[in-house]
């Protein structure tokens, strides 16, 4: 089966195309390189010892996407490819709802047109916004979004959700993520974020290895166990392999709606996720308690129960796992400048 993966160049899109390709996928990876690096395609190879073919292309253009379909045959599609950083998506709301879903319907519009309806989106688990409990399940809809960015995500949920309505010949997959960090076992890839971090794990990467100082805490005065707040964090590679179990389904059980959260179903502390990378890594972390970060809430985490029950896809790797690989690939980064 060919598989066209946008974004796969990314931290969660790389790491998906690792796992298609050792399940016997073709992978054919489009991306623009805005978040990504091209050197990540050799280490794709080096891992896998297959070579996806690749487009430098923007999903903003039309004609590149309707060419790239014309070129290959095309069964499914996992669509990564977008703008996801949250501070950045308030400072450049237009940016962010111009690029995200116009790149999004230009591709469902071309493969429409060549048609390939199945389609797997990378949804988040900020499209529930704040719904007053922290286990989040899948039926709890859609919540008032905090940000132009879950905004975004939210708003193509609902393109998809029309999409189907209008031609159920169409099978799509909501993934709604909580929160991804890990990398690769052999510390060939993992997140390299632009600039200073927003989330919490790539500011730990970056305060253990002395490029930045202190790790701010957002706050220690939330209704939590120690006072920070709890998030659901997921492994990376649980992750990718949550999307092959989402395309199984998807070719097993043919057209249709689906909508899972992927998490692990546990909520960690800013402080315990700090306490066990320092434990598992034996390195120090500098930090210091701050206000809250406007937005924030104290704590969710996924009710991950439909995955396993639907996908028979459960996360299998501990915090100490993401927490190690982390760092393995955070030292392999600063041995190769
Ligand atoms: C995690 C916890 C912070 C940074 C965001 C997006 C979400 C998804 C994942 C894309 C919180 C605390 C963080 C720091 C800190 N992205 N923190 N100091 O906000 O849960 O989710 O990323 O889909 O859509 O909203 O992730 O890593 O920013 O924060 O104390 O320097 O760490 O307060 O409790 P978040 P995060």
């Amino acid at each position: 089966m060919n598989v066209l993966v946008t974004g796969g160049l990314g931290f969660i899109g790389s790491h998906t195309v690792v796992e298609l390709l050792e399940k016997g996928y073709d992978v054919i990876i489009v991306d623009n390189l805005y978040n990504s690096d091209i050197k990540v395609k050799d280490k794709i190879t080096e891992i896998t010892k297959k070579t996806p073919k690749v487009y430098i292309e923007d999903l903003l253009n039309k004609e590149a996407i309707n060419k790239i379909f014309n070129e290959n045959n095309i069964d499914e599609v996992i669509h990564f490819a977008g703008y996801k950083a949250v501070g950045e998506s308030c400072k450049k709301p237009l940016m962010y709802y111009y690029n995200n879903l116009m790149s999004t319907i230009n591709l469902l519009e071309v493969m429409k047109e060549h048609n390939v309806k199945k389609f797997i989106f990378s949804s988040s688990a900020t499209i529930y916004g704040n719904p007053g409990i922290p286990k989040y399940v899948e039926d709890l809809g859609r919540g008032i979004t905090t940000n132009p960015y879950g905004t975004t995500k939210s708003m193509i949920e609902q393109i998809l959700e029309d999409l189907y309505k209008s031609d159920n010949e169409w099978s799509i997959s909501l993934l709604r993520y909580f929160n991804p960090i890990g990398a690769h076992k052999s510390g060939l890839i993992g997140e390299k974020p632009n600039g200073i971090p927003n989330n919490l794990m790539p500011y730990i990467l970056k305060v253990a290895s002395g490029e930045l100082e202190v790790l701010n805490v957002f706050g220690n005065d939330y209704d939590t166990p120690d006072g920070t707040g709890v998030r659901d964090y997921i492994h990376v590679v649980d992750l990718a392999k949550g999307h092959v179990s989402s395309l199984n389904k998807i070719e097993k059980s043919g057209s249709g709606l689906y909508i899972y959260n992927l998490g692990s179903g546990k909520g960690y502390s800013v402080l315990e996720l700090v306490n066990t990378f320092e434990r598992v890594n034996n390195i120090k972390v500098n930090y210091k308690i701050v206000e809250r970060r406007p937005g924030d809430l104290a704590e969710y985490y996924a009710d991950a129960s439909k995955a396993l029950n639907e996908l028979g896809w459960k996360t299998e790797k501990t915090l100490e796992d993401m927490c190690r690989d982390s760092w393995n690939f955070m030292k392999k980064e600063i041995q190769s400048i």
